[in-house]
């Protein structure tokens, strides 16, 4: 224990955290950053005048760093030691050394602006780069100005960005905490190979057979393939001779893992036996393992990248940056010498990798930061002007602001509206959180709330690729189908049944549900009432409405609640397409996730409108999880896209502020005319849908 780098040097960074409010700390991973600085600076009274705050950008690792730390200091977690991420808070009133992702951080300061119960906050893992550490980072600026004395930030980083922060922060001081890690040799592949999976399972084989003791990582583009290479792995080991080598585990490592599945990744393996530990990109910098000896990288990792101009996400297998392929080989040389196993060309990593990978900032929608800066109330923010580490494309913002005005969220001038106060309370993202304000009003909260839990626990229904046409038969007939509305419907149905069956687990295993899903969903949705009992205007209205029993058949009220609280995510004229189903979206045809339980009329007629959940380009743009709407809630909607004018909503005055050039080549003008021409599109379009409903209601 006392051999870790950070703990070599408590004197110089207590020193120095003493005599400056701000102070980034660079340290190799496993150095000792996540668990050991909050503790020096509990040794040194920093927890008598408030709490330490530690932000992770994964609630993994907030999770995984907390037990450690209470661990280490023998208490019970939640009680000294205690973490906080979405939906789940396990702190006291004991608590001094507070883990909670970054998220959690930005949440409480908008009750909290000032942060006053923290004495110390430390933003950890800035490398990562999240989208709500660099928020953070601007509010730190601010902070620090008018907490300036009793306040102590504190940015770590494993990566050596620190000069790029430092600056930001007018200077700060930067300390370098060498690391002990031992030389780590780089085996480069010839060529990129074919298929990473069998190529990563044959170099993990190879090294179990011929090399020495010690723990192998494999770094996997997520969970699908680390289930894939795990069972292949398990296979393959149990197959080779007997007595040829030593035994061998085999681990999966993921964000999603259960956690008593995530402890045994940290539990000593047990003699004379090989660990394979194959992991998301979680272990390059967040979690450290200890023992490894050999690293396989195959150079790729997944990511979600959003594009505003399409208003699409795609989850692409992208190249790695050179920081990551460096962190990843740093994992072989822990403990002792090490090798790293690139399975692509030393010129790939020199040309065609890219030096530090692109901050989430700059590949998210925008619109839940945006409401949230907004909502701060901050009198000279105008959202385009903000401080960012690194700005977010203006064509981002932009997007942002729009979606944010069609919900109801910000008025035309940018300004925030009631509405929006309230949505940025729930910790859900807009498309929800307007949505249950909405159900509240036409009184079908309860109705609204499971849906919004249920899709916040990310409940699959059909997660099985059973090839068994029988089993898939079976699986989906037993299961509610939503009576046609689509996949929102469906899900309120399924809650309700296992309601019905008084929430017993085997239901859920039965149906082929996960329970530990169905359960955390019922959680969600306890903690999601009792938010919005305490901040929607009517008390009594809404308890009334939670008491409210399913009455409506088609559920009416819950999918205009929907279509407004969805407001940007519409999609029009849904038709079968080469045996699809597709719908219209901004002039293109989309394709109907197959999985979803949309269905047409008793005329064979499909809706004239739709929302979706989640737009996303994997093999092609699918449209998931939809609900069918209605024209006529879907028409004021439209309505308002004609009088937008995106330099007003950025909440600055006059039309130069909409000018700040931010990575913006094109001027002001075309945009405006780009703008007026989406108007008069609309205007058509909006004709032609006005035409198509009449001409359909006529049929029936
Ligand atoms: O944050 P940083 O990467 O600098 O290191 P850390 O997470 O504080 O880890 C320091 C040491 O604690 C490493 O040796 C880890 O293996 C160990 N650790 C652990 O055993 N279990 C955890 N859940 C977290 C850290
Ligand atoms: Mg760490």
């Amino acid at each position: 224990m006392a051999t870790l780098p950070v703990l070599e040097f408590e004197d110089k960074i207590a020193e120095t955290v003493e005599a400056n409010p701000v102070v980034v700390i660079i340290g190799e991973t496993g150095s000792g950053k996540s668990t050991q600085l909050s503790q020096i600076l509990h040794r040194r009274g920093y927890t008598r005048s408030g709490i330490i705050a530690v932000t992770q950008p994964r609630r993994v690792a907030a999770v995984s760093v907390s037990r450690r730390v209470a661990h280490e200091l023998g208490v019970t977690l939640g009680e000294e030691v205690g973490y906080a991420i979405r939906f789940e808070d396990r702190t006291s009133d004991k608590t001094c050394i507070k883990y909670l992702t970054d998220g959690c951080l930005l949440r409480e300061s908008l009750s909290n602006p000032e942060l006053n119960q923290y004495s110390v906050i430390i933003l950890d893992e800035a490398h990562e780069r999240s989208l709500n550490t660099d928020i953070l980072l601007g509010l730190m600026k601010r902070l620090i100005k008018t907490r300036a004395t009793n306040l102590k930030v504190l940015i770590t980083s494993a990566t050596l960005d620190g000069v790029k922060v430092s600056k930001f922060f007018s200077g700060c001081p930067i300390l370098n905490i060498p690391g002990t890690l031992f030389p780590v040799q780089k085996l480069y592949s010839r060529e990129r190979p074919t298929n990473f999976l069998e190529s990563s399972l044959k170099t993990a084989l190879d090294i179990h057979v011929k090399e020495p003791a010690g723990d192998i990582l494999i770094f996997m583009t997520g969970q699908d393939d680390i289930d894939k290479m795990v069972s292949k792995l398990e296979e393959r080991v149990q197959n080779l001779e007997e007595g040829s080598c030593m035994d061998a585990l085999v681990l999966p490592l993921h964000g999603s893992l259960p956690p008593e599945m995530q402890v045994r990744v940290f539990s000593q393996a047990p003699p004379d036996c090989r660990r394979f530990i194959v992991a998301t990109n979680i272990a390059e910098t967040s979690l450290t393992v200890d023992g490894v000896v050999y690293v396989i990288d195959s150079g790729y990792v997944k990511q979600r990248q959003y594009n505003p101009s399409t208003g699409m996400y795609s989850l692409d297998v992208v190249q790695i940056s050179k920081v990551q392929a460096d962190q990843r080989a740093g994992r072989a040389g822990r403990t002792r010498p090490g090798r790293c196993y690139r399975l692509y060309p030393a010129s790939v990593y020199n040309e065609e990798f890219l030096d530090a990978s692109i901050p989430e900032i700059q590949r998210s929608s925008l619109a839940g930061s945006v409401l949230y800066l907004k909502s701060l109330n901050l009198p000279d923010i105008d959202i385009l002007k903000f401080d960012f580490l690194d700005p977010p494309s203006r064509e981002s913002l932009e997007d942002a602001l729009r979606q944010l005005y069609l919900i109801d969220a910000i008025d035309e001038n940018g300004k925030i509206t009631v509405v929006g106060r309230t949505m940025a309370e729930l910790p859900l993202e807009p498309s929800l959180s307007r949505t249950l304000i909405e159900a509240n009003e036409l009184g079908c909260l309860a109705q609204a709330l499971t849906v919004a839990a249920t899709l916040s626990a990310e409940i699959t229904v059909h997660p099985s690729r059973s090839k068994n046409k029988e089993t898939k038969r079976k699986r989906q007939s037993k299961l509610p189908d939503g009576s046609g509305w689509g996949d929102h419907i469906q899900l309120l149905q399924i809650y309700e049944s296992w309601d019905q069956a008084d929430y017993d687990p085997r239901w859920c295993s039965d149906n082929y549900l996960q329970a530990r899903s169905m359960i955390f969903s019922k959680n969600v949705r306890k903690q999601l009432s009792q938010i919005i009992q305490k901040i929607a205007k009517g008390p009594s209205d809404v308890l009334s409405s939670l008491r409210q029993k399913k009455s409506d058949h088609d559920y009416k009220k819950l999918r205009k609640a929907l279509c407004i609280g969805y407001g940007y995510q519409l999609a029009e004229r849904m038709l079968h397409h080469n045996g699809y189903r597709t719908v219209g979206y901004r002039s293109q045809l989309v394709q109907v996730h197959p999985s979803s339980v949309l269905e047409s009329d008793e005329n064979g007629q499909l809706p004239d409108y739709v929302l979706y959940h989640e737009l996303i380009n994997t093999s092609r743009p699918f449209m998931r999880n939809v609900c069918s709407v209605e024209m006529a809630w879907v028409l004021p909607i439209l309505k308002k896209l004609e009088k937008l004018d995106t330099n007003k909503l950025s909440g600055g005055s006059g039309s130069s502020v909409g000018c700040e050039p931010i990575e913006e080549k094109t001027s002001c003008s075309p945009k405006k005319e780009a703008d007026s021409n989406q108007a008069s599109n609309l205007d058509s379009k909006i004709q032609a849908a006005r035409d198509r409903y009449l001409a359909r209601k006529a049929k029936r």
